[in-house]
Formats: C-alpha cells, sequence, structure tokens
C-alpha cells in the first residue's frame, strides 16, 4: 500500500515508517519540522537500508498535501501531524486548534479533492478525560480537559461526520496510551527539545547525569504507593499498531475508535525501578506536590484492538527502559 505519514518524521511517525517500510508498504513522509529534525530520514534509511521520499511541508497547505496525495498515487493517510503539549495548549489554545483540528480539515479536504479515503488518525486516551473506570474502554465517555484534549475530541468528532457523510470512508482513530521506548537500534527515540514534559525522557536525563533529580508529581494518589499509574506501551508496539489498523481498514468501512494500551499501569515509582535496572544508574527523585490536571490512574482496556487488528502490545517494560536508555547514550554520543 502507498502510505502518507503526516508528521512523519516526528517520534510515533519515524518509528511506524520504519515497521510500514519493513512490511513491504511504500511511504512517504510530510513534516513542517516543528518538532523534528530532518536528521531522522537518515537513521531510518540506515535502518531499512533505503531512502524515504520526504515532503516538507504544512498540513495546512491543502494543496501541497493535494499534490503529494496525486503525485505518489497514495492509498491511505496516517495523520500524526500535531502539537502535543498539554501546558502549551493552555497558553496558547488558537495555535493547538490551528495546527490540531485546522490542520485535519485542510487534510480531509486534500483527500476529498483525490479521492484518498483511507485515515488512521493519532488520537489520545486524553480524551477520556477524568476516568469514571477503569480500565478505560471505548464506550467510556469522552470529555476534555485543555485544549489539547479538546483538538483531539473536535477531530474525532468531525471524522464521525465525515464516515457518516459517504460509507466510501474508512477511519481509525487510535487512541494512543502512554507512548515510550525507541527502536532497538538505538538509532531513533524520542528526544524532546529542552525541558521534556513527560515522565519517560525525563527519568532518562536524571539517569545520564543531565538533570540533577526527578520531580514526583504526588505521592498521595489512592494507588499502592501514592503515585500516579499509566499505561506505558513500547513505541514499537504502537508503530506495529498502525500497521495493523491499515490492514483492518482495507476490510471494514466507517469511523472506528480504538486504545492502543497494554492494560497493564505501572506507577511513577515502579517506572523509576525498572530504570535504574535497566540502566544500571540511579535515579534520584524528590517528592512534589501534584500536577494540575493529572489524574491518579489511567489504563486500557485493550480488547478491541485484539478483536478488530489481531494486534496486541508484547513488549515489556524492560524493553521499554531498555530501549530508551540505548536511545539517550546514542543521543550523549552525538546522535538526533
Ligand atoms: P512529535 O512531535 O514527535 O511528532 C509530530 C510531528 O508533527 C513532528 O515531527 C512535527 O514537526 C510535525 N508537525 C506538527 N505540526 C505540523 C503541521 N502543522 N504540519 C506538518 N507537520 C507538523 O509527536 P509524537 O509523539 O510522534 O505524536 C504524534 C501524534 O500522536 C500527535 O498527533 C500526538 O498528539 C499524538 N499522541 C502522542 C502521544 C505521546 O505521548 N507521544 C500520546 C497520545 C497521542
Ligand atoms: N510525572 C512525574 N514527574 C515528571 C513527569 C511526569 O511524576 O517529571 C508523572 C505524572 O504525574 C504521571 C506520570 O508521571 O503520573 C506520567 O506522566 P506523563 O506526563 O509522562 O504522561 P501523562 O499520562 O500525563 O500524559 C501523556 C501525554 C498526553 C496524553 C496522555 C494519554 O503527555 O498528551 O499521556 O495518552 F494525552
Amino acid at each position: 500500500m502507498n502510505v502518507l505519514l503526516t508528521g512523519g518524521t516526528g517520534y510515533i511517525g519515524s518509528h511506524t515508517a520504519v515497521v510500514l517500510s519493513q512490511l513491504g508498504h511504500e511511504v512517504v513522509l510530510y513534516d513542517n519540522l516543528s518538532n523534528s529534525s530532518d536528521a531522522v530520514l537518515e537513521k531510518i534509511a540506515q535502518i531499512v537500508g533505503q531512502d524515504f521520499p520526504f515532503v516538507r511541508g504544512d498540513v495546512r497547505d491543502t494543496e501541497l498535501l493535494r499534490n503529494t496525495l496525486a503525485s505518489h498515487s497514495m492509498d491511505a493517510v496516517i495523520h500524526f501531524a500535531g502539537l502535543k503539549a498539554v501546558g502549551e495548549s493552555v497558553a496558547k489554545p488558537v495555535d493547538y486548534y490551528a495546527n490540531n483540528v485546522q490542520g485535519t480539515i485542510s487534510l480531509l479536504q486534500a483527500m476529498q479533492a483525490q479521492q484518498v479515503k483511507s485515515l488512521v488518525f493519532s488520537s489520545s486516551a486524553t480524551v477520556y478525560g477524568q476516568p469514571q473506570y477503569l480500565p478505560l474502554d471505548e464506550n467510556h465517555p469522552t470529555s476534555a480537559t485543555n485544549p489539547y484534549g479538546r483538538s483531539k475530541l473536535y477531530i474525532e468528532e468531525m471524522l464521525k461526520d465525515v464516515a457518516s457523510s459517504d460509507h466510501g470512508w474508512r477511519i481509525a482513530c487510535l487512541r494512543y496510551f502512554n507512548p515510550v521506548g525507541a527502536h532497538q537500534s538505538g538509532l531513533i527515540g524520542e528526544n524532546p527539545n529542552g525541558l521534556p514534559n513527560n515522565l519517560m525522557p525525563y527519568i532518562a536525563q536524571v539517569a545520564a547525569g543531565q538533570r540533577s533529580e526527578l520531580g514526583v508529581f504526588g505521592d498521595d494518589y489512592p494507588t499502592n504507593d501514592g503515585t500516579g499509574v499509566r499505561d506505558y506501551i513500547h513505541v514499537m508496539d504502537l508503530a506495529e499498531g498502525h500497521a495493523a489498523a491499515l490492514d483492518f481498514l482495507t476490510k471494514t468501512t466507517g469511523w472506528h475508535a480504538i486504545n492502543l494500551g497494554t492494560g497493564k499501569g505501572y506507577s511513577v515509582l515502579e517506572m523509576v525501578g525498572a530504570f535504574e535496572r535497566a540502566s544500571s544508574r540511579k535515579v534520584p527523585y524528590r517528592m512534589t506536590s501534584r500536577r494540575a490536571g493529572d489524574v491518579a490512574e489511567c489504563y486500557a482496556n485493550p480488547k478491541r484492538a485484539g478483536e478488530l487488528f489481531k494486534w496486541t502490545a508484547r513488549r515489556s517494560l524492560d524493553d521499554m527502559c531498555a530501549s530508551t536508555w540505548r536511545f539517550q547514550q546514542s543521543v550523549e554520543l552525538g546522535g538526533s
């Protein structure tokens, strides 16, 4: 299949490009490089042994997207491109709605013009808001507590309308839980600019000695050790989930929401312990106050993905930590 990956040079996009290419798909990457670097192109080419066509462009450039879909005879699109920092979305809501919602409208216009009607969308477990029960299944009510989450929710609703308007559309909204880890080569991974927002890259930088200690956001949650619990999923499992989603869309039409998670939650302190084991380094930490907007526990019911995609996450927490550490060390040696 010929597949366009918007946001393809980003963290999840680059790992998905590797998996799809190794399965024999023709992949084209499209990205404005606002949160990634074209150095990634060389790394993924090194992993799979062939170059990837790359178009530098914004998803809000409908004409460029339309030309890209046409010139590469695309069959499907995986839409990763977007902004993703919750805190920043509160400060800059217009940027978030412009990149995420307007960007998706532009993509849909280009797809409609070219009659490309298969779409996999990067949604998030954030659309479940404050969990009313656990594990979270796809029928859990949706809500949003910040502009980032709201942008994902609006896009999901928009895509539902598109699918009901024309039964030729095939749309999968993948609700990711907490993607972590890196490709086993250590060549690609998550390398955020500045202070990491997320737990795993922060732990990795503390283990590497780049930061002195981890602040643990709250030790008074009603969990086993008082710290927040999340469903961490290896980015390579997630990438394989996208390949399974594409396959599923060849056999069905309509709009579908599917969780991509493991079904198992780990606390912040369990993550620290696992990383210390994988890296043989100490990760000093200090308890601090809760972060606004955080929930105590969030983990998936991954049953639907198993049934519809015949996919299940298979990599362990140790794999997640070991691959993150390998990538962190390659970054220190001057990698991207
Ligand atoms: P990322 O920032 O590494 O990748 C996103 C890519 O999109 C970047 O390369 C960026 O340059 C590009 N981009 C942003 N705006 C663009 C625009 N207007 N036009 C073209 N390119 C643009 O993020 P990621 O972690 O790979 O996330 C990919 C998707 O998955 C995002 O939509 C994100 O919201 C979603 N998601 C991520 C997580 C997570 O924890 N990483 C969790 C749930 C959902
Ligand atoms: N945490 C710390 N210290 C840190 C960073 C995080 O203790 O320095 C804790 C948090 O309080 C939370 C856990 O580690 O308990 C995980 O936090 P992350 O920021 O890594 O992940 P979140 O679950 O808060 O959010 C992530 C993405 C969201 C996405 C959500 C669900 O950042 O965009 O997963 O997919 F919506």
